[in-house]
C-alpha cells in the first residue's frame, strides 16, 4: 500500500515533465530548420525537397521552377533550389549539395544526359531518393532512380515533322536549330523528325546548327546561317519555341516574311509561341509542358504510402497551329 502511494507521488510528480518530452519528441525541428512532425504510422508532415534545376534563362524553366515552388508550399513541403546555370559540372556539385543538406527527396532536371550519371550515383549512395523529371540522364529509371517523368521528345519530333510534310507537301530545304549538345530532348527531337522526313525524298535538311534552347543564340545562329546558305531554304525546325522566335528575327531583319517565304515550326507551346502563330509567323508547336509539380508530389507521397510507382510517366502534350492557338493562349506560360 505504502509502496503504491509512493508510486503514485512520483507519477504525479513526473507527470507535467512526461507530458512536455512527449510533445517535444512529436514536434521536432531537423538540421535544415524543417519541421517534422512524426505520424504514428512513422511518416513525416514536412518533407524536404532539393530541386536541381537546369538554369533560369527562358519561359519554359522559369515556368517548371514556380510550379514547383507553388504546389510544394501548397502541400506544406520545405523546397531547396539550385540553378546550375547551364553548367552539368555545376548540377553534379548541386546535387551533392542537396545531399548534404539531408533532404528528403531529390528532384532533378538534367542538363545532359552522361555527364549527369554521377548526380545519380550519388545520390543512390547516399540513399536520397531521386526523381527524373523533363530530361533524361543516364541511369536506370525504377532501379537506379525512383522515376522519370516527362514529355517523349522522339514523339515531339515525329509530330512537328508530320506537320511540316502536310503543310509543305511532302517537298522542303529545311534549316534545323538544335538545342543543348548531349541533352535528351536535342538528341531525341532530331531523330523522331528525321524519321518522318526520311520518308519523303524532297524533304532536306540543309543546314542543322546547336543554338543551345536560347532565343538569342538562335537568332544569332540563323544569322550565320543566311550569311552563309542565303535564302535557298522553305522550313526551319527550331527544336524550342525561344529558337524559333529569334530565328523569326534575324528573318525579318533581311526582309524575309516568316508564315510566307519560310515556314517555322518549333516545340514547347511557350505564351509567345502561341502570339506569334496567331500572328502568322510561326506555323506550329508542339507542347512540352513544364508543370510537373503535381506529378512530382504524387509521386513523393505514393512513396512515402510504400505504393507501387512507374519507372516511367509520360506527359500527354498538345499540337498548337492557326487552329487551336487562341483558344489555348490563355493558359500558355
Ligand atoms: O528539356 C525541355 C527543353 O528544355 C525545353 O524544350 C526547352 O525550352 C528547355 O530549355
Amino acid at each position: 500500500m505504502q509502496y503504491i502511494n509512493r508510486r503514485a507521488i512520483v507519477i504525479f510528480l513526473l507527470l507535467p515533465l512526461l507530458l512536455f518530452l512527449s510533445i517535444a519528441i512529436s514536434s521536432c525541428t531537423n538540421e535544415n530548420g524543417a519541421s517534422e512532425s512524426k505520424r504514428t504510422d512513422g511518416s513525416k508532415e514536412s518533407l524536404l525537397i532539393g530541386f536541381s534545376q537546369v538554369n533560369h534563362a527562358n519561359p519554359w524553366r522559369i515556368a517548371e521552377t514556380n510550379d514547383i515552388k507553388k504546389e510544394a508550399q501548397r502541400r506544406g513541403y520545405k523546397l531547396i533550389l539550385t540553378d546550375a546555370e547551364s553548367s552539368s559540372v555545376k548540377q553534379v556539385e548541386d546535387v551533392d549539395y542537396l545531399i548534404s543538406q539531408k533532404v528528403d527527396y531529390i528532384v532533378l532536371a538534367p542538363i545532359e544526359y552522361e555527364p549527369l550519371r554521377p548526380a545519380i550515383l550519388s545520390a543512390m549512395r547516399a540513399g536520397v531518393p531521386l526523381i527524373l523529371i523533363d530530361r533524361m540522364a543516364d541511369g536506370i529509371p525504377g532501379e537506379e532512380f525512383l522515376t522519370f517523368i516527362g514529355s517523349d521528345f522522339f514523339e515531339e519530333g515525329v509530330r512537328i515533322a508530320q506537320w511540316l510534310v502536310v503543310k509543305l507537301h511532302g517537298k522542303a530545304r529545311i534549316v534545323e536549330l538544335r538545342g543543348r549538345a548531349g541533352s535528351s530532348p536535342a538528341t531525341d527531337r532530331a531523330l523522331g523528325f528525321r524519321s518522318v522526313i526520311n520518308n519523303y525524298p524532297d524533304m532536306e535538311i540543309v543546314i542543322s546548327r546547336w543554338a543551345n534552347f536560347e532565343r538569342l543564340e538562335g537568332q544569332k545562329v540563323m544569322e550565320d546561317i543566311i550569311l552563309s546558305i542565303g535564302r535557298d531554304f522553305d522550313a526551319v525546325y527550331a527544336h524550342n519555341d525561344e529558337m524559333a522566335i529569334g530565328a523569326i528575327q534575324a528573318l525579318k531583319a533581311v526582309g524575309m516574311r516568316p508564315g510566307e517565304d519560310v515556314i517555322l515550326v518549333s516545340i514547347d507551346g511557350e505564351k509567345d509561341a502561341l502570339r506569334s502563330i496567331i500572328a502568322g509567323e510561326l506555323g506550329a508547336s508542339v507542347e512540352c509542358n513544364p508543370r510537373f509539380a503535381v506529378e512530382v508530389f504524387e509521386v513523393i507521397e505514393k512513396h512515402q504510402r510504400g505504393e507501387a510507382i512507374p519507372p516511367v510517366i509520360i506527359n500527354e502534350d498538345r499540337l498548337f497551329d492557326i487552329e487551336n492557338a487562341m483558344e489555348f493562349i490563355g493558359d500558355a506560360f
